[in-house]
């Protein structure tokens, strides 16, 4: 995936963030979480797309049984039901699908499906995957986001997922 190409879509998806965005793994179960953390650089002179997954979420048990994520950017102000829907209701429990009456987007590089009806789409390949390591991390950010009120009695840290970019374009 060209560079350029890459960074041309960074400020939608980077406004967008915030706001949120779908994550979606491959494999046989189709699941869109919300995400509002990403990183998108260049590491190992590839584009790469870095999302940060909880292990108390079933996307997380999903990540581990593929190779490919995609994540879909919804045009700005666009897709806010469904954002909130999908980041607050766990797919362990309901049909995301079909409860938040979401289609799905065939990929075009081999990555997962994405979410139909977004702007932007990035498809990535797993590179690399690593669990926070707490120990190190600033005590501050640790104390905040990481602390015994999480859904898991260690912190609940995330996964970083670093995704090599196969193809990212807008729909
Ligand atoms: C705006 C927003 C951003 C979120 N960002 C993340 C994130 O980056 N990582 C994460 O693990 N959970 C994040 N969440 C929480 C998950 O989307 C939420 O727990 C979801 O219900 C998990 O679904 P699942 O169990 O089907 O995987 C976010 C939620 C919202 C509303």
């Amino acid at each position: 995936m060209d560079v350029k190409e890459f960074a041309a879509l960074l400020p939608q998806a980077t406004e967008q963030l915030p706001r949120g965005a779908f994550l979606t793994a491959g494999g046989e179960t189709w699941n869109p979480m919300t995400i509002g953390w990403a990183q998108f650089g260049v590491v190992w002179s590839r584009p790469v797309v870095t999302v940060m997954v909880r292990k108390s979420r079933y996307t997380d048990s999903l990540m581990e049984q593929t190779d490919v994520f995609t994540v879909s950017i919804p045009r700005a102000k666009e897709m806010s039901r469904e954002l909130a829907f999908c980041g607050s209701r766990s797919g362990r429990d309901v049909n995301k699908e079909q409860e938040a009456k979401l289609s799905r987007l065939a990929p075009r590089a081999g990555g997962a499906e994405g979410v139909a009806g977004c702007g932007v789409v990035f498809e990535c390949r797993i590179a690399q995957k690593q669990l926070l390591d707490l120990s190190t991390l600033d005590p501050d950010f640790r104390a905040k986001y990481y602390g015994s009120n999480q859904a898991l009695a260690d912190g609940d840290p995330h996964v970083l997922y670093v995704g090599e970019v196969l193809a990212a374009y807008e729909v």
